[in-house]
């Protein structure tokens, strides 16, 4: 059983215009297919306006194709009697912090969620001490959302997302407001959950160094699935990407320029670390490839 899977799924949004002649259709995702298993740690990549995001809307239930089928656990979006379900299995967390939290404290955010979601009361104090240390926040569950950091906040709203106990997780450029240091605790905490909780990560992001670890990563162009493989087949060659405007981390491309030069460094080098490993290596005249 597929965890998530897409088929011929078409979405159109209207542009309205001046007139009821200006108003045209615009097609954000056409005819895209995709699988995706339960435990995978799956990121989704492209330049603005390819689709992610209309995508991410379709995994739980808040768009509905206009063509093909979404399929949650084989449960497909369309039919209305599934979305409460599909909803439980499938969070979102989006890009903007300050969007996202409604409660006057950490808790009582977390709780609204739950209650949302009809989760039993007797559950819930558990679930959130739970989903609190998942995102090391325990110390804040008192905190007036107002007074946290960005970062801080966006934990929270992984921890809302979290107590619900869903099968999957989707981070809609859930790091794109934060400082680096934030960003990383963030994919760290997001490593966390699929590796110690099982949780299925769809990570959509435009910061290549952040799906270095994905089990696949998709691209998406112009409404498409243009590319797809893991991060190795992906960051082979610097080319692949930036055909669709995607920047690939600084240590990717120096060691591809190293490469070029005729230094037999092993491609693709994700990390720092792996290229000073190397390089080291190859100093002391080693054969490394
Ligand atoms: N609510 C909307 N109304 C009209 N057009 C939209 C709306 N949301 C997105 N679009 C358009 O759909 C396309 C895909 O957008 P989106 O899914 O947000 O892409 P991404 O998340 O990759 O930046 C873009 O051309 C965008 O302008
Ligand atoms: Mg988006």
């Amino acid at each position: 059983m597929k965890m998530i899977k897409v088929s011929n799924l078409v979405h159109s949004y209207l542009k309205y215009g001046k007139t009821e002649e200006d108003t045209i259709s615009v097609k954000a995702l056409d005819h895209v297919d995709m699988e995706i298993d339960k435990g995978e740690f799956i990121a989704i990549i492209g330049h603005n306006g390819s689709g992610k995001s209309t995508l991410a809307k379709h995994f739980n239930g808040l768009l509905f194709p206009a063509e093909g089928t979404v399929w949650i656990n084989e449960l497909p979006t369309s039919d209305h009697k599934n979305l409460g379900q599909i909803r439980r299995t499938v969070c979102m967390v989006f890009q903007n912090p300050d969007n996202q939290i409604i409660g006057a404290t950490v808790e009582e955010d977390i709780s609204f969620g739950l209650e949302n979601m009809q989760i039993p009361r007797e559950q819930m104090q558990d679930r959130i001490d739970r989903s609190l240390e998942a995102v090391r926040m325990t110390d804040k569950r008192q905190a007036n959302p107002g007074s946290l950091s960005g970062g801080q906040k966006q934990k929270t709203a992984i921890a809302g997302a979290v107590a619900v106990s869903p099968e999957c997780l989707v981070l809609d450029e859930a790091t794109a407001m934060l400082d680096p240091k934030a960003r990383r605790e963030v994919i760290g905490i997001a490593r966390e959950l699929n590796e110690k909780q099982g949780i299925t990560i769809i990570l959509i992001t435009h910061f290549m160094d952040e799906v270095a670890h994905a089990d696949k990563i998709f691209v998406m162009d112009h409404g498409i699935v243009a590319e797809s493989g893991t991060p190795e087949e992906l960051f082979r060659e610097p080319e692949l990407l930036e055909k669709y405007r995607m920047e690939l981390p600084p240590v990717t491309r120096l060691a591809y320029s190293l490469r070029k030069k005729g230094l037999p460094v092993r491609l693709p080098v994700m990390e720092p670390e792996d290229l000073a490993e190397q390089m080291e290596r190859i100093y002391r005249g080693e054969q490394i490839c």
